[in-house]
């Protein structure tokens, strides 16, 4: 049984890790999370009375308190998930992303340099930090049959590209210049439950139930390589395991959708499961569709070759767009207080009372 330190494990993603890690292992979990807008306990619910989940709230540009967990809890490895992640949040204000993508990360580095250099020897030599970024650092592909491969020149575009690009060149310096452990992985756009319903899906299913206008940017047809979160969570725990030290991974889902595709489909789903939640007069979900101006600098399209993490190490995704989508509809649709809890803004006051510590 090892310790697991995970950060941004109340977002999207570190949630589904969580979750798998205490599910699916006997590990032990602590949670690092700083609880921004994006944080959010409900998502670690399933877990939270479990005797090997723990939750501190720090933030990772607070060295003292990342020491200070760092200490207590002793972690056999790092899992770096804790960002700014939403490409518009990040045009309208790239402070935030330069402070906890950058500089954070900078800290989480300097942080486990000095504990992994305090180690005793046998545990030194199994430590590993593993660092989670997103294949947006690779910039866009403007043909329909090149892929991103791990030594895809960075190109990225977005100041939140841009700022994951910055935290992986950190990360791989760690290793090169102090020796200390890392693997990052590069991951394509992650899909299913718990997601932020800022998002093109949660946005569109949640939009659509209201009977709001479902915006897509340009004419819709940037393409995305969807990965279902819960095979990302266990690619993560694939390679945290099996992956070696100072390698690269990319994890993709083989899954090239344009955008309106997307919505499209997402709409076809509800008018299957969710036909009475229709609003008066709509006939189709689809007639929702609006297109609204393209994000500035938006990338075309996005593709991985996970052909590494499967030769490797024997991971392939489990579900297929069509599985994957269907089982974040019918999520959806059967967890409305998870997002309602977010739209009325009752999810943040709701933490006062949840943090645990071990
Ligand atoms: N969502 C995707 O499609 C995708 C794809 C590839 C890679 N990634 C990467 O995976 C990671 C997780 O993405 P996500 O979609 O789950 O993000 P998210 O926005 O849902 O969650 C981020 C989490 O980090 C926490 N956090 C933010 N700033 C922090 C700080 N300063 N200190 C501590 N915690 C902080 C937030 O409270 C939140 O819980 C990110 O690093 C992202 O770049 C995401």
């Amino acid at each position: 049984m090892k310790q697991f330190l995970v950060t941004g494990g109340a977002g999207f993603i570190g949630s589904a890790l969580v979750r798998f890690l205490i599910d699916h292992t006997e590990h032990q979990v602590v949670v690092v999370d700083k609880l921004t807008y994006a944080g959010n306990l409900a998502s670690l619910a399933p877990v939270q009375h479990n005797p090997r989940f723990a939750f501190e709230q720090v933030d990772i540009g607070d060295r003292a308190g990342l020491d200070r967990v760092l200490a207590q809890y002793q972690p056999d490895c790092i899992m770096h998930l804790a960002a700014e992640s939403h490409v518009d949040r990040s045009i309208d204000g790239p402070m935030a992303f330069i402070e906890t993508n950058i500089v954070g990360t900078y800290q989480l580095l300097e942080a486990a340099r000095h504990y992994w250099n305090g180690m005793a020897d046998a545990r030194k030599q199994q430590f590993i930090l593993h660092h989670i970024s997103t294949d947006e650092v690779f910039g866009d592909l403007h043909g329909t049959d090149d892929f991103f491969t791990e030594t895809t020149p960075y190109a990225p575009s977005s100041p939140y590209s841009a700022s994951k690009a910055s935290s992986d060149h950190l990360v791989r310096a760690w290793m090169r210049t102090y020796g200390l452990p890392i693997i990052v992985t590069n991951c394509s756009n992650n899909y299913g439950p718990y997601h932020f319903p800022e998002k093109l899906i949660p946005l569109t299913i949640i939009n659509a139930l209201a009977g709001k206008p479902l915006p897509v940017y340009g004419n819709g047809s940037q393409i995305r390589d969807w990965l279902y979160v819960e095979d990302h969570a266990r690619a993560l725990y694939t390679v945290v395991s099996s992956g070696k030290s100072g390698e690269t991974y990319n994890i993709g889902g083989h899954n090239e959708r344009r955008n309106l595709e997307v919505v499209e489909t997402l709409c076809d789903l509800l008018d299957e499961l969710a036909p009475q939640q229709r609003a008066a007069g709509l006939t189709r979900y689809r007639d929702l569709i609006t297109f609204v101006t393209d994000r500035p600098g938006h990338d075309l399209r996005y593709a991985i070759d996970a052909g590494k993490i499967a030769r490797e190490l024997g991971w392939t995704p489990q579900e297929t767009f069509e599985s994957g989508i269907r089982k974040t509809v019918e999520w959806y649709l059967a967890n409305p207080e998870w997002w309602q809890s977010i739209l009325n803004g009752s999810y943040r006051a709701e933490r006062l009372g949840l943090t645990t510590s071990r």
